[in-house]
Order: C-alpha cells, then structure tokens, then sequence
C-alpha cells in the first residue's frame, strides 16, 4: 500500500498544494516553518481522520479561511483509494473513501495503517496516563474494530455514570439499581478491554524490547509494565469497593480509563532517570514496535512518517534506521528535515528510488 497523489487546500498554513509520491521514499525539506510537519499531518489524517499535533479540528483550517481540504489517492491491494477529508467551520468533519461518506469515522480506522514518529512523541513520556492509554488504544483499534466500538461505548457509558453521580449529589439522593446497570454494563466491555489490553502487550513488549537492544546496541535495560487496576479485582469488585469515594469526588475513580503504562529504565522512571537520548530511543523503539505489530497483525506495511528523525539522533543511530529502510522490512517512508544535502546523502545510501520536495 502507498500513497500516490496528495492535495491540499488550506490545511494549516498551506494554501494549496499537489503532490505525486515515490513508491518508497519521499523527503519534504525546507526551512523551519515551512509546512514540513503540516505535510505530514495531512497524510496522517487521511488515515485517523484528525491531526496527530492538534486536537482542535478547526485549528486545522488556514487562518481566515472557512475550510480545508486534504485529498489522497492511495493504491492499495491493486486498487485506487480515495480519501478525502475536509472541514468547514460550523459544520462536522467530512471524511469520504471513494466518494462515500463514512457515517462512523471509526470504521475507517485500520484501513491506511500509519505510523508516525515526531518530536512531540515525548510527550507519551513527560504527560499523563491518558497519552499513553490512547497510544495503546490507537494500536489495537488499527486491528480491532470491536475494541475500538468497546472502547467508544465504555467512555460513553462512563460519562452517564458520572452524570448520575453528579444527580445524585446534587438533589442528595442515591438509587442503586440504575447505578448497578451502569456497573455492570462498564464492568462487562472493561473486562473485555482490560484483557485485549492485557494481551496486546504481551505480544507487543517483546517486540519493542528487540528494537530498543537493536538501537543501543542492548547498552540499557528499559521496561514497559502495564498497570492497572483490573489486574486485581474484578471491576464490579471495585466498583463497590469505592463507592463512597465516587459519591463524594462525583466520579468513577476506578476502571480501564485509569490504566497505565509505566516506562523505566532500570527500575526507575525514564521520565525521571532518563537522559534526552536514552528518552528518544525508547520513544523509537516504540513507534518502530508500533510498525512492526501492525505489520505482523494486519499483513500490510504502514506508511511511515519520519518528522525531523534525523535532527535528534547521532549518526550510527541514522545508518541503523537507514539499514532497516534498505532491509525491505518496510513500505513507503515520508521524511522531513531541515538540511537538503543531509537527507539527501542519507536517502541516496539507501539505494532505493525516493523523490525529494523543496518546499
Ligand atoms: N491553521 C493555521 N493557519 C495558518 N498557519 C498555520 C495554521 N496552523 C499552523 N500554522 C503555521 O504552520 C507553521 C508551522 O508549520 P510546520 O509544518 O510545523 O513547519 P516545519 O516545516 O518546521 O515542520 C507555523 O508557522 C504555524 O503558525
Ligand atoms: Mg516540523
């Protein structure tokens, strides 16, 4: 699978632009500002239907334009694929597979695989849980479409619960038999989710363990733990557990949206204890991992986006990940940098066919 054709229209500061892609390598370089990380986030809403840099959708409109546009022509299994997203203020994201509008934008998740990786990658070290339990979740829904619709159902059923929570509070009054329903119904999908949770990191720690010894050359010990709750009692068990909490905070204080993931080096937090470099090849180690699941799971090669990769790693670490692009492990690459002659001489020792776009 690769993208062919690439148009824009007033996505971010791009007014309009057209691209046709190498099957294999394409660079973006350019100046800083220049829409090099713009580029690249229009390819990755073709494939999750939002920008990985900002949540916002309207954000995502040129300034003092009303709408955008991002329009790709994909081919894959031998078959031309459109994909259109767009957006104009007021309204709801449109997003179109060959002319025909996805009524559930869930549903086309998992069709253009994607991996990204991204200076802001960091972030799934230095914030909070909910980082990281939507990397886990953005993994698996790429595979698993009923995870996905769990997942969506569990947080809608959460807000009810916290909404009667509130009620109750409020008009200082407590029935348990609704309260019970919700318990139960969040008690059956975070099962179902806690153990697909359970089971994709087992497969996937592995994985990622191989790329982070294959990057430091196993000069670090570093560790992934899956920590939640569910792991000790069952979620129904909890549920009564804390109860009383939950009626005086006016919300659920226990479930699978308080998982987490923690990250260590040695024993000890990466976020803490890790170095700049040491916090940057876990975060590759990861997103490569990341590539290599969904490889593995859904027979497809992702598309790869590389932002400013190159900028923030030395050059063994470069000729590695440049060894791996030569090894034919993997598909369509997208890259930007700031350095023409740098990506250029990186690009050319790989020997395969890339087109280069100075922006
Ligand atoms: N909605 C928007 N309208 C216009 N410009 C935008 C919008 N969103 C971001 N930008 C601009 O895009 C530029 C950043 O582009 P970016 O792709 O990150 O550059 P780089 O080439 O360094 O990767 C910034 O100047 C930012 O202000
Ligand atoms: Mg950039």
């Amino acid at each position: 699978m690769y993208l062919k054709r690439l148009s824009l229209f007033n996505y971010k500061n791009i007014a309009e632009a057209n691209f046709d892609f190498d099957t294999k390598i394409n660079c973006f370089v350019g100046k800083n500002g220049i829409g090099k990380t713009n580029i690249l986030d229009a390819i990755y809403h073709l494939s999750y239907g939002k920008s990985y840099f900002n949540p916002l959708a309207v954000q995502n409109i040129r300034h003092g334009e009303e709408f955008f546009v991002v329009d790709g022509v994909f081919e894959k299994e031998n078959r031309d694929e459109q994909i259109v997203c767009s957006l104009k203020k007021g309204q709801k994201k449109i997003l179109k597979r060959n002319n025909k509008p996805y009524e559930r934008f869930s549903d086309h998740i998992g069709f253009i695989p994607l991996v990204i990786i991204s200076p802001s990658d960091q972030d799934l070290i230095i914030e909070g849980s909910e980082t990281r339990r939507k990397f886990i979740d953005s993994v698996i829904s790429q595979l698993d479409n009923t995870y996905l619709q769990q997942l969506i159902q569990y947080q809608k059923i959460i807000a009810q619960r916290n909404a009667l929570l509130k009620y109750f509070a409020a008009n200082q009054t407590f029935e348990s038999d609704t309260l019970s329903i919700y318990n139960e119904q969040l008690h059956d999908l975070g099962t179902s989710i806690f153990k697909k949770r359970k089971q994709f990191l087992e497969d996937f720690i592995p994985i990622f363990n191989k790329h982070h010894q294959s990057i430091t050359n196993s000069a670090e010990t570093v560790q992934i733990v899956y920590e939640s709750q569910l792991s000790e009692k069952p979620l129904l068990q909890l549920f009564d557990e804390n109860l009383a909490k939950d009626r005086v905070l006016q919300y659920t204080s226990v479930g699978i949206h308080k998982d987490d993931l923690s990250f260590e080096i040695g024993t000890f937090p990466i976020k803490k204890f890790g170095s700049q470099g040491q916090q940057k090849s876990f975060l590759i180690a990861l997103k490569l991992a990341q590539f290599e699941f969904i490889k593995k799971q859904s027979g497809v090669l992702p598309i790869l986006l590389f932002d400013d990769i190159f900028d923030k790693l030395d050059e063994t670490r470069v000729s590695k990940i440049v060894e791996m692009v030569n090894d034919e492990t993997f598909g369509q690459l997208f890259i930007s940098d700031t350095h023409p002659e740098r990506t250029e001489n990186i690009v050319k020792s790989t020997h395969q066919s890339y087109k280069l776009f100075n922006l």
